[in-house]
């Protein structure tokens, strides 16, 4: 079946939407979550006795060079991706697109970094960091290049794989919490098996949206 004959129904459309509100609120809860723990010690000057929470406190630059403009893209690459917003307001799409990049590409090389050197999960997260880091880097350069050429249809193609990750840390949340409630892993172990499961579903959730909605054109 080529891509102009399938119609994007508006249930499947909205189902998506509905879980990339969720997903991504999940992140943004974790984000605060996260800074109501820190700013306190950062102030201080003390370390808290959690081990999650100690490798923020004690690099928090790296921490927050992932978290801060990881964010900002996670907010920001919805409205970059809707059609309606994209064709009215190219203006829009092209300057906060500029400052998106810039953030998202700063937040997977420090999500490599951080990942890489004080993963909870141990050599099970640190290793999908890489990988999945990886591709998260490789899909927004490849968006980038598309564009560069004028090819829109590949641009937003290489944006939604990226993306497709960005939320992908929603799931994992999920997962750890399945895993933990359900008293099958413990916690650094969950960290590492959620990483992969999470990331893994979320690269092949995107290339069968790609490969089974239609893809607008501009
Ligand atoms: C693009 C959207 C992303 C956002 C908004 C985001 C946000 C966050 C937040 C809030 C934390 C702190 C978690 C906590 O307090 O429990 C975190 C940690 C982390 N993130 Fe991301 N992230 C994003 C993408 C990624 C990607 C693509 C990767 C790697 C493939 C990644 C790797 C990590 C790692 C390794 C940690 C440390 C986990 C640990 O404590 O061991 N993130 N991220």
């Amino acid at each position: 079946m080529t891509q102009t004959e399938v119609t994007l129904k508006p249930s499947k459309l909205r189902l998506v939407q509905g879980l990339i509100v969720l997903l991504a609120g999940i992140v943004l809860a974790f984000a605060v979550g996260r800074m109501l723990r820190d700013v306190p010690h950062l102030a201080d000057g003390t370390l808290p006795a959690d081990e999650i929470d100690r490798a923020y406190v004690e690099h928090p630059w790296l921490a927050y060079l992932h978290i801060a403009p990881s964010v900002v893209y996670l907010i920001g690459a919805p409205i970059q991706l809707a059609h309606r917003i994209r064709s009215k307001h190219y203006t829009l799409h092209r300057r906060l697109g500029r400052v998106l990049l810039s953030c998202a590409l700063l937040g997977g090389a420090f999500a490599i970094v951080f990942g890489v050197l004080h993963p909870y999960g141990g050599p099970g997260e640190a290793g999908a960091s890489v990988v999945f880091g990886l591709w998260f880097l490789v899909c927004l350069v490849n968006a980038f290049r598309a564009i560069k050429r004028d090819d829109v249809v590949q641009h937003r193609r290489w944006m939604i794989r990226a993306f497709a990750v960005g939320i992908g840390v929603g799931t994992i949340r999920i997962w750890i919490f399945v895993f933990t409630a359900a008293g099958w892993l413990d916690f650094p172990d969950a960290f590492a098996v959620a990483f992969w499961l999470a990331f893994a579903m979320h690269v092949a959730f995107a290339e069968w949206w790609l490969r089974t909605s239609p893809q607008p054109r501009g």
